[in-house]
């Protein structure tokens, strides 16, 4: 069984398919298994903002063939591993957990580096190019951690 790890905005078209991308690229693809959803609706089908693809792009990784989709209670019985990018998004997705096991797969993307200081990824999405690189760099650096630990 590969270890999976499911990254989670609200829209599934800016951070996390961001940090899914840059994840994927870290890891082994026969031993882990990396996809991103977004709480809300709003763009299911759709491929990540064309500034999300711009900065992954500058650094060396492709996310255009990502397609947003939307979380659902399903996924805390497929992945290992739930992590959101800002309080907002954990707090609509512990709402849906249905036991402690559910729970305890759920964190803060950047407590991997910050354990216990709760910070967000702020959500660049309408701000200008500059949240992006902002993003992508607060992502690349958590998602280093990430490696290192399940490596
Ligand atoms: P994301 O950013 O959660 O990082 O994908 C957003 C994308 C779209 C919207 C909000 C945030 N929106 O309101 O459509």
């Amino acid at each position: 069984m590969k270890t999976s790890i499911l990254m989670v905005c609200l829209g599934n078209i800016c951070r996390s398919p961001l940090a899914q991308g840059i994840l994927e690229n870290k890891l082994p693809h026969s031993r882990f298994f990396v996809d991103s959803a977004g709480t809300a609706n709003y763009h299911i089908g759709h491929q990540p903002d064309k500034r999300s693809i711009a900065v992954a792009k500058k650094y060396g990784i492709d996310i255009r063939n990502q397609r947003g989709r939307q979380f659902s209670t399903n996924d805390f019985e497929v992945f290992d591993y739930i992590l959101v990018m800002d309080n907002s998004n954990l707090a609509d997705v512990l709402r849906m957990a249905k036991n402690e096991t559910h729970r305890q797969k759920v964190n803060l993307i950047m407590n991997e580096i910050f354990p216990g200081e709760n910070v967000d990824v702020p959500d660049p999405y309408y701000g200008g190019p500059d949240g992006f690189e902002q993003v992508y760099a607060m992502l690349e650096e958590a998602c280093e951690a990430i490696s290192k630990k399940l490596l």
